[in-house]
């Protein structure tokens, strides 16, 4: 039809597709960077695609994502886009099962149980429940022996999945959910998981039976929850550095309190938002430093530095000192660069929008409009690893974020000449701004509140594997996962291991 009818002039260019209602959606779902990329260079920075009968919006590049993230949440909803995936798992009442303002109400109430004063209570706690992994663990038996020739292996995907939860629960969530976690909780946790995919968010309503047993488990976690803040309520027990502890004081600006139903699904929603995004990063980053472990031999040398005794002791990082350790922080900026875990942000188009000139069409300074109805999408993946905007885009480099006269800082500043505009990303510092061309959080409204937390978590865990473990990468580099939500390296990622000499 697109050959007959004649294109609206004010619509966005519609990508070519031969299947109607299906449209782009096998080249989009199984390579989304490699797909707009190539649409970029057919169409421009602003395409819409077809998905399934949905048509979506894209934008490109830090203008394009300015445009999504920085939007009126009035016109552009996110709610309206992701509440169909995530009420069914999240539960009722929080989230985008709400208006956006009382969301925005809830994420405040989360950020007082993510303090500088809780996330400080959590170092010890992460370092202590790594240690006793590697001690305990099948995958790390060759570490046990106490070998220091001999090399083991295990799946890196595995192995930071279990991490991830056993950190996250000894912190954040709880001590109740840490101690249940080796019973029936992490069972709950991977049949929720299971309804948590792509194919949710396309077809909310399918007979599949993973759709029940993500029902079963959404009710009989959201009583879990319930149940340990009666049982916490009737004893008086205080928790005082965990989230559920930290909900529980908190009320609405109208003075209603947070009912138990509300705090039980603002838990699993942290739960799930903390997952995979953390454990992917780690595996991501654990790769890397097996594949270079010139490296990981300078993050070895930074802690040596700073906190050894020079008999192959540690003493325990504090808050303070992870946030002044520039190799640490820059492996784990770099990986986010390369392998940001959600590469689609999407939000409904609730009222017509225009998109400005200089980013439609901008040769022939012609406005297109999204209509209401339509979907619009950013994904900061693109910018991430532009190489009009990043020397040597392609490249895990850690070093581009730790040295002034680096690859980023020059990238930066030869694009802010070029494109003439002022963006402060400043040295080693990524603008926050929505127009950012490093944006792994997102920006705007809907930005992750996580971030702390999760350089946090994840700075500790790369510490105190690498305090005892040296790695290496037995085959070549995995590629991406993208059909699950979020973007995970492919089958084999096996991570190579041994006893660290200290000498
Ligand atoms: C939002 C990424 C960890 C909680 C977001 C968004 C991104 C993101 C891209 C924006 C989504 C959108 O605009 O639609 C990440 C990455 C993480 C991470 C890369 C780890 C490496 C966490 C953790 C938590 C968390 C550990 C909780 C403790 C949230 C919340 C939002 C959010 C509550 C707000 C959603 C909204 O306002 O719509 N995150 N996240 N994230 N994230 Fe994270």
């Amino acid at each position: 039809w697109q050959l007959i009818a004649p294109r609206d002039p004010s619509l966005p260019p519609v990508v070519f597709h031969w299947l109607p209602f299906i449209g782009s959606a096998p080249s989009y779902g199984n390579d989304p960077l490699k797909f707009f990329f190539e649409c970029r260079e057919k169409y421009g920075e602003v395409f819409t695609f077809i998905l399934f009968g949905r048509k979506v919006t894209v934008t490109l590049g830090p203008k394009g994502n300015n445009f999504v993230l920085g939007g009126k949440s009035l016109s552009l909803s996110a709610e309206d886009a992701y509440t169909h995936l995530t009420t069914p798992v999240f539960g009722k009442d929080v989230v985008y099962d709400v208006p956006n303002e009382v969301f925005m109400e809830q994420k405040k109430f989360v950020k007082v149980g993510l303090s500088t004063e809780n996330l400080r209570a959590y170092v010890g706690m992460i370092d202590q429940e790594v240690q006793e992994f590697l001690r305990r663990d099948a995958s790390f038996q060759v570490f046990q022996k106490n070998a220091t020739e001999e090399w083991g292996s295990f799946d890196v995907l595995k192995v930071l999945s279990e991490i991830t939860i056993l950190t996250a629960s000894r912190t954040l969530q709880g001590k109740e959910i840490r101690d249940s976690l080796d019973k029936h909780f992490a069972d709950l946790f991977s049949d929720l998981d299971g309804g948590f995919t792509p194919i949710n968010f396309l077809f909310p309503n399918l007979p599949l039976e993973s759709y029940r047993k993500r029902d079963v488990a959404h009710a009989k976690m959201s009583q879990f929850y319930q149940d340990i803040l009666r049982k916490r309520k009737e004893t008086g027990s205080e928790y005082e550095h965990d989230m559920m502890a930290a909900l529980m004081n908190q009320a609405y600006r109208n003075g209603r309190p947070l009912p138990d139903h509300e705090i039980a699904h603002i838990m699993i929603a942290l739960l799930m938002a903390g997952q995979h995004t953390s454990s992917a990063t780690g595996s991501w980053t654990l790769l890397h430093l097996a594949e270079k472990p010139e490296v990981a031999d300078a993050i070895y040398r930074e802690q040596v530095e700073h906190f050894g005794s020079g008999d192959g002791h540690f003493r325990t990082m504090t808050y303070e000192d992870i946030k002044k350790l520039p190799v640490l922080d820059s492996i784990i900026r770099e990986t986010l660069r390369l392998h940001p875990p959600i590469h689609s942000i999407m939000r409904k188009v609730r009222e017509e929008v225009i998109v400005p000139p200089t980013l439609s069409a901008p040769s022939e300074n012609r406005t297109f409009v999204v209509p209401k109805g339509y979907y619009v999408l950013a994904c900061p993946a693109v910018a991430q690893v532009d190489p009009r905007i990043w020397r040597n885009a392609d490249t895990w480099d850690p070093t581009r974020w730790s040295d002034p006269e680096g690859a980023a800082a020059k990238a930066f500043t030869e694009y802010n000449d070029e494109h003439g505009e002022k963006v402060d990303f400043g040295f080693g510092l990524v603008s926050k701004g929505t127009d950012s061309p490093y944006q792994p959080f997102g920006a705007g409204r809907h930005r992750c509140i996580g971030e702390q937390f999760a350089y946090l978590q994840l700075g500790t865990l790369i510490a105190t594997l690498i305090r005892s473990l040296e790695f290496r990468l037995p085959g070549p580099f995995p590629a991406h996962n993208y059909h699950t939500m979020i973007t995970l390296p492919k089958d084999p990622r096996i991570v190579q291991y041994r006893r660290r000499h200290h000498d």
